[in-house]
């Protein structure tokens, strides 16, 4: 059968394909990227079909229908949060949204997409999937309208399973691409290897729900599985501190060095983010396995080995 992944280039999406690839080597395998963020370098074991396009151009669309494509997993995205210009960032992500849902009813296919904890804002935790939608910044509003707009679709079109996975803070191999986008422990672990002091918002006990880019596949997969529809969290459920992940990073890399606390130059930060997982157990089956304390070391361990580090500009 035929599956898509759009964003397959991307740190979510390489390791999504790669599992897939792993997983169901029966299953036909296309990758959609227009390589504005993401890197070939994370698609360079998957052995399936790359299509070069972005899901903002209808000749893509087409080109998608046209494939007779039995389920979706649409990652692909501007994924910059601090991105102000507001038609770009809709037009990405809620229009092309709307085309990408419209390519599944033609096909019958499922539809997982990504959404973000970027929809709570600073709503007090935990997070719940119908509460707080109060998002900071156009990249969360984006996201939420994307739910919106799936949420309309389930209800027009319940043969069709959508399910919207709101990530919280994913960290994982295959993010060195995403510049300051990419997650804490990635910059944190870069700035120690490096012999610097690694770097905080003052006094590092803002909390967030990071969760390992392994279980966020997962989520994807019991998502598919699942031939539900609805939105979902995909944390941990467990707020964590920078501070901790800092201390785990330390004792994975067996050093002491202290940490350089610095103003927090932002009007908006998310002070605290966690994730309330009662739809996520009900409409995935889905529990995450990897709490900071495995995970972490896990990465760490794999940046030494596989990235180059010294190159990277943290
Ligand atoms: N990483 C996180 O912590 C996190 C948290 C919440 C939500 N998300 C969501 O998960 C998804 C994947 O994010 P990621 O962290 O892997 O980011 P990423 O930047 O690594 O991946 C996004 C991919 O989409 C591709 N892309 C962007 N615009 C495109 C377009 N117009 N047409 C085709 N391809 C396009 C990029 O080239 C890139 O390969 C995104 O939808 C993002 O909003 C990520």
């Amino acid at each position: 059968m035929k599956v898509l992944v759009t964003g397959g280039a991307g740190f979510i999406g390489s390791n999504l394909i790669l599992e897939l690839q792993r997983r169901f080597p029966d299953w036909e395998l296309f990758v959609l990227d227009d390589f504005s963020s993401g890197n070939f370098k994370n698609l360079i074991d998957f052995e399936g079909e790359v299509i070069t396009g972005s899901i903002t151009e209808p000749e893509t669309i087409e080109k998608l229908r046209k494939l007779g494509l039995k389920a979706i997993f649409h990652q692909a995205a501007n994924v910059n949060t601090t991105d102000t210009n507001q038609r770009r960032m809709m037009e990405v992500n809620c229009e092309a949204f709307k085309e990408i849902l419209k390519v599944g009813r033609e096909a019958g296919a499922p539809v997982i997409y990504a959404s973000s904890a970027a929809v709570y804002g600073n709503t007090s935790p935990p997070m719940k999937v119908d509460q707080g939608l109060k998002p900071e910044n156009v990249y969360g509003y984006s996201k939420l309208a994307m739910d919106r707009v799936a949420l309309k679709f389930m209800r027009e079109n319940p043969q069709i399973p959508v399910v919207g996975l709101r990530y919280f803070n994913v960290y994982g191999p295959r993010e060195e691409h995403k510049g300051k986008m990419a997650s804490m422990v990635l910059q944190l672990t870069v700035q120690i290897l490096k012999g610097k002091r690694p770097r905080l918002f003052k006094w590092g006990e803002q909390k967030r729900d990071f969760v390992y880019v392994e279980d966020c596949v997962e989520a994807n997969i019991k998502a598919f599985e699942s031939g539900k529809s609805g939105i979902v969290n995909v944390g941990t459920g467990k707020a964590r501190s920078f501070n901790e992940v800092v201390k785990i990073i330390k004792e994975t890399l067996e050093t002491d060095v202290e940490t350089d606390y610095f103003d927090n130059p932002y009007d908006f930060y998310q002070n605290y983010t966690e994730a309330d997982l009662i739809e996520t157990k009900e409409i995935l089956n889905w529990v995450p396995k990897t709490q900071i304390e495995e995970g972490i070391p896990k990465y760490v361990k794999w940046i030494k080995e596989n990235v180059n580090w010294e190159k990277l500009p943290y």
